[in-house]
């Protein structure tokens, strides 16, 4: 169960439980604006779900603010408040991570393997699409070699530290297709996307900008097809798309917490029915937030109020491991 919170308890809880120890800058201004009443007024003066620590981040840097100390950053976020309005007014936060893929490698080279057929992969949520290229990256576990089809340059390798055995693979498996579905696209091409997709990068997170350009770069020699649209909606139709040689992969990081738990249970029904339906196979995989998918399977318990900032990675429902959040983890549950 997600605990509501009001405001304030928003963003002391996001300064404890998601920045502490990973971002200074981040923990500093949380915490300042959880104990402002002049910045909690004005942002509960937004719509509730545009309060979102996240997103009041994402804007205060899109427009330009520098890593200060918290009363510079309050000065900054009042002078500028009519802008980062009507910034989290018209955004969201659409963190696009491709990282991501060193946790859902093993298990897309796994069903590639045991299907023996190029992949379609099907993103629900896509952002601007850049976990739908792990054929295109490389890939260091555990400081190892890298994993990958090609040269590619330093910044487009993942590093993965792993735990449980998992079954890393020893080449990279085939996609003969790639596409994702998002309530807003984002497009690799558009430079006010770009630069939304950099602000959404924490402050000390040099490595995964350098990622997050790296990856763009990589991904406007060939960007990816895109659909506007609702994963629980239009999903089928995406489907339909895919090449009838190729196993479908439909696969989601970080998206159904956004979406109604109603909404989740009837996605979460649909993945199930699609799974089963022999006609076509589908493969599911999930790696939400911990307690975000309702009934995947796995030990997952947890003790009350024990803070939990990993993942679950479900397989057709059944979990298969937990995973750092930006794809910096995996922990294979055997
Ligand atoms: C935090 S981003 C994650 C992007 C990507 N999956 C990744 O791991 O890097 C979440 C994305 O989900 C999209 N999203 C949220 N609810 C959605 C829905 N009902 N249907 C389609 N996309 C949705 C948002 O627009 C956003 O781009």
């Amino acid at each position: 169960m997600v605990e509501k919170l009001d405001t304030a308890g928003w963003y002391r809880r996001f300064a404890l439980v998601e920045t502490r120890g990973y971002s200074p800058t981040y923990d500093r201004w949380c915490t300042g604006i959880s104990e402002d009443p002049r910045l909690l007024a004005l942002l509960e003066d937004l719509p509730a779900a545009k309060r979102q620590p996240n997103l009041l981040l994402g804007a205060a840097r899109f427009h330009g603010a520098p890593a200060t100390p918290y009363p510079q950053f309050r000065a900054f976020l009042l002078d500028h408040w009519s802008q980062l309005r009507e910034t989290m007014l018209t955004r969201s936060t659409q963190t696009n991570e491709a990282g991501r893929c060193a946790v859902l490698l093993p298990a897309l080279a796994r069903i590639a393997a045991a299907e023996g057929r190029p992949l379609a992969l099907l993103e629900v949520g896509a952002s601007a699409g850049l976990c739908l290229y792990p054929d295109r990256y490389g890939f260091a576990y555990d400081g190892g070699p890298v994993l990958s089809a090609r040269a590619v340059p330093d910044a487009l390798v993942m590093d993965c530290a792993t735990t449980g055995h998992p079954p890393l693979p020893a080449s990279l498996p085939r996609v003969s297709f790639r596409a994702g579905i998002d309530l807003n696209p984002l497009q690799v091409g558009n430079d006010d996307d770009v630069a939304w997709l950099e602000a959404l990068v924490w402050p000390e997170h040099t490595r995964r900008r350098d990622r997050l350009r790296a990856a763009i770069e990589e991904a406007r020699r060939e960007p990816p097809l895109l659909v506007r649209g609702d994963l629980t909606v239009d999903l089928q139709a995406l489907i339909q798309r895919a090449p009838a040689d190729a196993v479908v992969v439909v696969f989601h990081s970080a998206v159904l917490a956004y979406v109604e738990e109603s909404g989740r249970e009837a996605f979460r029904d649909t993945m199930l029915r699609l799974t089963a339906d022999r006609s076509r196979p589908v493969h599911w995989l999930s790696n939400e937030g911990y307690g975000v998918l309702p009934g995947v399977e796995g030990a997952l318990q947890k003790a009350d109020g024990e803070v939990d900032r990993l993942f679950v990675l479900a397989h057709n429902g059944q979990a298969v491991a937990r995973t750092g959040g930006h794809g910096q983890s995996l922990h294979w549950l055997g």
